[in-house]
C-alpha cells in the first residue's frame, strides 16, 4: 500500500505519529510537510496532496490540520476527491465502506474518543462494497462543478 500524507502547522505532532504507524504497518509514505510551526495555509497543503495522489499508484491521502477541516474541505474542492473526516473507527470503517473515500482528515488539536491510529485503521483495513453504493458515488462525484 502506498499513501501521501501532508499537514499544516497545526498537525505537526499528529502528523508523526501517523508517519511512525505507517511505517509500522509497512505503508509507503510520501511525505509533503510541513515539519515545522511555523503558520501555513491548510490550502496549500490539501493542494500539494492532491497533486501528488493525481500523479498515480496511491491507495490514498491524508491530510492534517488543526481541526482537519478546512484542509479537508479544500481537498473536497478538487476533482475526484472524496476526503472524509471521520471522528470514530465506525464512521472511517463506513467511509471506505460506502463513499469509497480516497481521502482521509484529522485534527491534530481535537480530542477523539479513540486513536487516531485506530480510526486510521478502521479505514484502511476496509473494503468498498460497490453496488447501490457506486451509484450514489456517482451521482455524488456529478455535483461537482455544480
Ligand atoms: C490553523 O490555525 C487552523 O485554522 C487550521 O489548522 C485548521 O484547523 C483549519 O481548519
Amino acid at each position: 500500500m502506498k499513501c501521501v500524507l501532508a499537514n499544516d502547522h497545526g498537525g505537526v505532532e499528529l502528523a508523526a505519529i501517523v508517519r511512525k504507524h505507517l511505517n509500522e504497518r509497512g505503508i509507503e509514505t510520501v511525505y509533503l510537510g510541513t515539519e515545522s510551526h511555523e503558520s501555513v495555509d491548510y490550502p496549500d497543503y490539501a493542494e500539494k496532496a492532491v497533486n501528488e495522489y493525481r500523479k498515480g499508484g496511491y491507495d490514498f491521502g491524508i491530510l492534517i490540520c488543526g481541526t482537519g477541516i478546512g484542509i479537508s474541505i479544500s481537498a473536497n474542492k478538487m476533482r475526484g476527491i472524496r476526503c472524509a473526516l471521520p471522528q470514530t473507527r465506525y464512521s472511517a470503517e463506513m467511509t471506505k465502506r460506502h463513499n469509497n473515500a480516497n481521502f482521509i482528515a484529522f485534527g491534530g488539536r481535537v480530542e477523539y474518543p479513540e486513536p487516531v491510529t485506530d480510526i486510521l485503521d478502521a479505514y484502511i483495513d476496509a473494503t468498498f462494497e460497490g453496488g447501490r453504493h457506486q451509484g450514489r458515488i456517482d451521482k455524488m462525484m456529478a455535483l461537482e462543478g455544480k
